[in-house]
């Protein structure tokens, strides 16, 4: 068995319980608005864009209908920007009523009908980020009660207008809040993101005893620097982040952009093949309305799915960084299977990049490999045996590898088992 391996296995059983509400036992998958549509509040000249309920309505239809939905991304999550700017008589938060006259309920019911669950924003703070109402100390539990009466499936709670005592206090106040309602909510802190540091100053046994996921670091952007740069962080941090993953406990390097204008074909292959890697929820924030077929292809890639959502949750790490540009990275997988991705920032040309699995401290045997993107099993490799593979500026080449006698175990994904039924193959 690999060291790593086995050191990962550790960490995994001596890690602490996650938040006890059930949920998120894989990463959550779905879509989230934030990145894609912001603070757009101007129905009257956007109305197609504009945070209101038929955006949030167009795009349920979407997941349900063009294929998402099955594939497991199943949340439409609203951000900010959704808010009355003043609470009701009883101190509640409320809904602008000209963006949302069906209000909350409604459009959860209208979600729930199509299989989905619905996520909504609150901000821990005298304001949201946006400048919509805050949820103050005191509004804790009012807040959780009515999110529990509207039938809400997951919170994302952010962090802007409130102070490092001030979140100590609330992040777990409202994960209380929200198991006394008796509805099981999805909880999403915002709170890592605000505390920084480096090496972060954040107690990440506690955040997996109170939240599902949580944001660690920078709001994602529309461009490949944005991405970059959430990587580096993960990678720089990932002694620190690994261990604190597992089902129902997630770091969330924020939302998928593949779809939108910043990436390319290859830097949205890279996204979605680190993003699985790493064990990260996949909110998509694009127009699924008008969503190309690339991004799409890349976005329902099924094994890039599959790895993500492996049961054991454990989330992968970079192994190597070479001095010419490509980076290893590695996630172990059930069925004693585990995925690579080989990274490249190089930027002049396709790298043919030569190693072996051996050199990256698989165990003695005989491997049978499944190329994600190319969609297609590879020969079968011995550990010794040394390939090339041709990874092209800031693209990926990314593996799902298993010991050849453990294909046959019925547990394995139907989606490999299919492919690998290919005479080609076998
Ligand atoms: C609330 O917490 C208890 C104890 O941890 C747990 O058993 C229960 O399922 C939780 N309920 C909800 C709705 O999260
Ligand atoms: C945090 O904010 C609260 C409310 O404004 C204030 O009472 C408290 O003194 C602040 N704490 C610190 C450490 O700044
Ligand atoms: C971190 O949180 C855990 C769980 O609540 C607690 O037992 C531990 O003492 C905390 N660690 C530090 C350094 O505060
Ligand atoms: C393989 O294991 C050796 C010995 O523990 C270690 O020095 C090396 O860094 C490992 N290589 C990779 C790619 O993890």
């Amino acid at each position: 068995m690999l060291q790593v391996l086995v050191g990962l296995w550790l960490v995994f059983f001596t890690a602490t319980q996650a938040l006890d509400n059930g949920l998120m036992r894989t990463p959550p998958m779905g879509w989230l608005a934030w990145e894609r549509f912001r603070c757009d509040i101007d129905c009257e000249d956007d109305p197609q864009n504009c945070i209101s309920e038929v955006l949030f309505r167009d795009m349920a239809d979407r997941l349900a209908e063009d294929g998402w939905r099955e594939l497991g991304y199943v949340y439409i999550n609203i951000d900010d920007c959704w808010a009355s700017k003043e609470r009701d008589e009883q101190g509640r938060l409320q809904p602008d009523p000209k963006r949302f006259p069906g209000g909350i309920s409604k459009l959860a019911r209208y979600v729930h009908d199509r299989g989905l669950k619905l996520g909504i924003y609150g901000d821990l703070g005298t304001y949201t980020c946006g400048g919509y109402p805050g949820t103050t100390l005191d509004k804790i539990e009012i807040d959780a009660q009515t999110f529990a009466e509207w039938e809400v499936d997951m919170l994302k709670l952010d962090g802007c207008y409130s102070n490092a005592s001030e979140q100590e206090q609330g992040y777990p106040l409202m994960s209380k809040a929200l198991n006394a309602t008796g509805r099981p909510i999805g909880y999403s802190c915002s709170w890592p993101a605000y505390q920084g540091g480096l090496p972060p100053k954040v107690n990440y046994t506690l955040l997996g005893e109170i939240c599902n996921l949580w944001r660690n670091y920078d709001d994602i952007e529309d461009s490949w620097a944005s991405v970059l740069g959430i990587v580096d962080w993960f990678t720089k941090n990932q002694d620190i982040l690994q261990p604190a993953a597992g089902p129902g406990r997630w770091n969330d390097p924020d939302m998928l952009v593949i779809g939108n204008f910043g990436l390319s074909m290859d830097q949205s292959r890279s996204q979605m093949a680190l993003w699985a890697i790493m064990a990260a929820p996949l909110f998509m924030s694009n127009d699924l309305r008008t969503l190309n077929s690339g991004a799409r292809a890349i976005l329902q890639n099924k094994a890039a799915i599959s790895i993500n959502q492996d049961v054991l949750g454990i989330q992968g790490r970079r192994l190597l960084k070479e001095s010419n540009g490509i980076e290893v990275f590695w996630r172990p997988l059930s069925n004693k299977a585990s995925a690579l991705v080989f990274f490249s920032r190089r930027t002049d040309m396709p790298y043919r990049y030569q190693t072996s699995l051996q050199a990256l401290n698989y165990t003695a045997g005989t491997y049978k490999v499944y190329d994600v993107f190319m969609e297609k099993p590879m020969p079968m490799l011995k550990d010794s045996t040394p390939f090339v593979v041709s990874i092209n500026p800031s693209g990926v080449v990314m593996w799902y590898v298993a010991p050849s006698a453990e294909w046959k175990n019925e547990a394995m994904s139907s989606h490999f088992n299919e492919k690998l039924k290919s005479p080609k193959f076998l």
